[in-house]
């Protein structure tokens, strides 16, 4: 879908990259990264609002409320958009706290997205969940294909998108890739009510407070990856070879897969007074409890060489260093 140089397999060279949610957790960092690889003025970031930064200021950019099919189509013809990386969405405990809205914008945005790239042909990027699984998923290991039975209003959602790109695939040829992500840690932007965040706020208060209360019982495990890996595993994916993916849609993809407790031991090798005490949220925690412990992801590795660098320590080490030399107020704001 994506090419940097000239045609290699017989399919174009993409020239014209549109991304939503370009202000979120994931946004953020793509954009920048996309621009570095692609060419700043090949990549229109749009969002719902224009923050000063890399993202409005680096190339070009668009105010775009996802679910406005008529201002999407119209950027998507302006621009001469031939891949769509469609992020823009509410994350899964926020989402609890209003089904009906988050349906709309996650469900009814990965539709209005996907009807605009069949307009044109344009390739489609659907960042799916660990959340598209469920209490009834294997939680160990959990395959590539199996049950999936969500009890969120996101998952749901996430569900929905995978079908939605795997039928658009289907039906009108539609050159659509997507991966289930896996938790995110980053320290660009920060997540916005999702059930993960835990294992970025605790980064940020290891270094402000020295301590932090985790509102994820001890003992639960989930999937969870440093954001570099995932950019490289957005790009990767959109550059593999179309003949090798066999399953297309929602790759398994995780680098690690901890409690909170091992992060707390993590970060204790480099600050050895951090303390960690639990406020368990019942929400959160319920989320957390639905989904896998850990993902095989061996489907991603044989038919895209997907690769993550970054294990725990590795990432505890970078994530401590970034945020020490932001200074102990970045962060601020963090919580949900
Ligand atoms: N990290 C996300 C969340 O917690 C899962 O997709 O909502």
């Amino acid at each position: 879908a994506l090419r940097r140089g000239g045609p290699g397999d017989g399919y174009p060279a993409v020239k014209r990259i549109l991304v939503t949610g370009s202000n979120g957790q994931i946004g953020a960092e793509l954009v920048p990264y996309l621009r570095e690889r692609y060419g700043a003025e090949n990549v229109l970031a749009t969002a719902r609002r224009r923050v000063p930064g890399p993202v409005s200021e680096g190339g070009p950019f668009e105010i775009l409320e996802v679910r406005d099919g008529r201002a999407f189509s119209g950027l998507m013809g302006s621009f001469g958009v031939d891949a769509v990386i469609h992020l823009a969405g509410v994350l899964s405990a926020r989402a609890e706290a209003d089904p009906q809205g988050s349906w709309d914008v996650n469900a009814g945005g990965c539709f209005a997205a996907l009807e605009c790239a069949r307009e044109r042909g344009a390739a489609f990027f659907f960042p799916s969940s660990i959340a598209a699984f469920g209490p009834s998923t294997p939680p160990d290991g959990t395959p590539q294909v199996t049950i999936q039975r969500p009890t969120t209003i996101y998952g749901v959602a996430k569900v929905t998108g995978e079908l939605l790109c795997d039928y658009y695939h289907l039906k009108y040829g539609l050159d659509t890739r997507g991966l289930r992500f896996p938790g995110l840690i980053s320290y660009e932007a920060p997540p916005g009510g999702g059930t993960t965040d835990y294992a970025v706020h605790i980064y940020y208060e290891a270094v402000s407070q020295g301590r932090y209360t985790s509102y994820i019982a001890p003992g639960t495990f989930m999937d969870m990856m440093y954001m570099p890996d995932a950019l490289e595993a957005v790009v990767r994916l959109m550059e593999a070879e179309p003949s090798k993916l066999v399953h297309r849609n929602a790759y398994n993809v995780s680098a690690m897969s901890f409690e909170p407790g091992q992060v707390a031991a993590s970060i204790r090798k480099r600050i050895p007074s951090f303390e960690i005490d639990y406020a368990v949220d019942p929400v959160r925690q319920a989320i957390a409890a639905s989904w896998p412990r850990s993902l095989d992801c061996s489907a991603a590795r044989a038919e895209w060489g997907f690769a993550p660098k970054y294990d725990l320590d590795a990432m505890t080490t970078d994530m401590l260093e970034k945020i020490q030399k932001r200074g102990p107020t970045a962060g601020s704001g963090l919580h949900f």
